[in-house]
């Protein structure tokens, strides 16, 4: 008898580690029969992948849940999943809120996905399953990949950092590193199977190893995944200051296939600010990390997170927040006003800042970030470098679109024969958030930029 296939859509939001959780539910779904479909009209299954980092994530939640609602009112048998931070968080509690929810599923049980849903469509009944922990053995997880360029690889899950505004611990828990020699053997695969990039993923990347016994840290598997894959570039995100050691830089800086990028994210740029976030370090500490990656690789991309408008920030800690973006001279930032989150210390403080002056800041700051990033773009104008090929460019369909080994996007003319392989470009514009250039036809190699 063959298995009748089905048709799911999923919908992700959030971070890598979300995005990479949704190939795997792909993985999982296939073996009892569904096919993936971009249109939601055809959908057997819908699954929202939620993500819970901020306010405006979780209402968006509630706001898809309600149309879908009436999608599914008119596809009779259908059902609709919702997994991710959200899921893990409300539970229960989110049928309440969602009629039309069938299935709830958390961050730690992703494996239990297609037993789930065979329930819900046998019994016609809501199915909430919530694990308090990733199981003793990592599960191994099927995963069809929506890339066949460049792959994510999750390393490590969870967080054992207790950021005042963060909700990430509460979510997904305390960290799990797989072991070294799973994921040497995954890397492996995805070098057979013609990908030519991975980045590795955590919400902690750089604590990886920390809970293995005996302990290695991401240098370690930098080197292994180095000497024994073929894999052209590996990249690694996100990951916490404290924990990007010297060993860390010194592996990027010799493992000949690990990109010259480095996403730390500082938060802010005050100490009185970080104290009372408990990030455990000072802005000295940071600026002394970068005068380390700097002096290992020099032409390092460096990117960061930062959060405006914490409770209690005054303006002058804002704007020491500001100055250090123009001192660091950041490649990239991504910005946020700071939103309260449930089962976090710092939401249930006095000294909210207002939103119109949360917003205010966040725009001022934005304006800054641009500025710097577009400098530090410059020294590409002319410049010549190794780019890989993603695919077309969404805004023009005559060019292609790709990325620098320093992570800088670069936008070219060019067509599909060149998908999927490395480049050399000729850098000819330089805007905040990417480059423009042209193809060289030559075999000359690509020159490293120096500033
Ligand atoms: N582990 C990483 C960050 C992961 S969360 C680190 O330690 O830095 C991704 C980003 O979301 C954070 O860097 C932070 O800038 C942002 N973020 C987290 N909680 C937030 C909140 N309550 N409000 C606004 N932004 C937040
Ligand atoms: Fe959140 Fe990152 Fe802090 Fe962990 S280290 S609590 S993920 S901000
Ligand atoms: Fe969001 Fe969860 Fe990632 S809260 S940022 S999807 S870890």
């Amino acid at each position: 008898m063959s298995i009748q296939t089905k048709a799911v859509y999923i919908e992700t939001f959030g971070c890598q580690m979300n995005k990479s959780d949704s190939e795997h539910m792909f993985g999982l779904l296939e073996e009892i029969g569904y096919q993936s479909t971009s249109d939601i009209q055809l959908a057997d299954l819908m699954i929202l992948n939620t993500c819970a980092i901020r306010q405006g994530a979780e209402d968006k939640v509630f706001s898809y849940l309600g149309q879908w609602h009436r999608l599914k009112k008119s596809r009779p048998g259908s059902l609709i999943a919702v997994g991710g931070c959200v899921a893990q968080d409300y539970g229960e509690q989110l049928i309440k809120q969602s009629p039309g929810v069938d299935i709830v599923f958390g961050t730690h049980n992703l494996h239990r996905l297609p037993e789930l849903v065979l329930k819900a469509g046998q019994t016609g009944k809501v199915v909430v399953e919530i694990a308090q922990q990733l199981p003793e053995d990592l599960p191994e997880i099927p995963v069809i990949r929506q890339n066949s360029v460049s792959a994510w690889v999750s390393i490590i899950y969870g967080c054992n950092y207790n950021c005042t505004y963060c909700i990430v611990p509460y979510v997904r828990g305390r960290e799990r590193s797989r072991t070294l020699e799973s994921i040497v053997q995954e890397v492996k695969e995805l070098d057979q199977q013609g990908f030519i990039e991975v980045t590795l993923l955590g919400q902690n990347v750089t604590a990886y190893g920390n809970d293995l016994s005996p302990s290695i840290h991401l240098g370690n598997l930098l080197e292994s995944l180095g000497a024994q894959t073929d894999i052209k570039r590996l990249r690694f995100l996100t990951g916490h200051p404290r924990d990007l050691t010297i060993p860390i830089i010194e592996a990027v800086a010799k493992v000949p296939q690990a990109c010259e990028n480095f996403h730390i994210p500082i938060q802010a740029g005050d100490d009185r600010t970080l104290r009372r976030m408990a990030r455990g370090y000072k802005v000295d500490t940071y600026r002394q990390l970068v005068e380390q990656i700097r002096a290992y690789i020099p032409d390092a991309a460096i990117t960061t997170d930062l959060i405006v408008g914490f409770p209690g920030e005054t303006d002058q800690e804002f704007m020491n927040t500001v100055s250090l973006v123009e001192e660091i001279s950041f490649d990239g930032c991504n910005t946020a006003a700071y939103s309260p989150r449930s089962h976090t210390p710092s939401a249930n403080w006095d000294q909210q800042v207002p939103e119109e002056l949360k917003h205010e800041r966040l725009r001022f700051l934005n304006s800054v970030v641009n500025d710097v990033a577009k400098k530090r773009n410059q020294p590409y104008l002319g410049k010549k470098v190794e780019i890989l090929v993603e695919g077309y460019s969404a805004r023009n369909n005559t060019h292609l679109t790709g990325r620098t080994r320093t992570n800088k996007i670069v936008n070219f003319p060019g067509t599909n024969e060149l998908i999927g392989k490395l480049v050399s470009i000729t850098i000819t514009g330089a805007n905040p958030w990417s480059l423009i250039g042209t193809q060289q036809h030559s075999e000359d190699s690509c020159e490293l930029i120096s500033n």
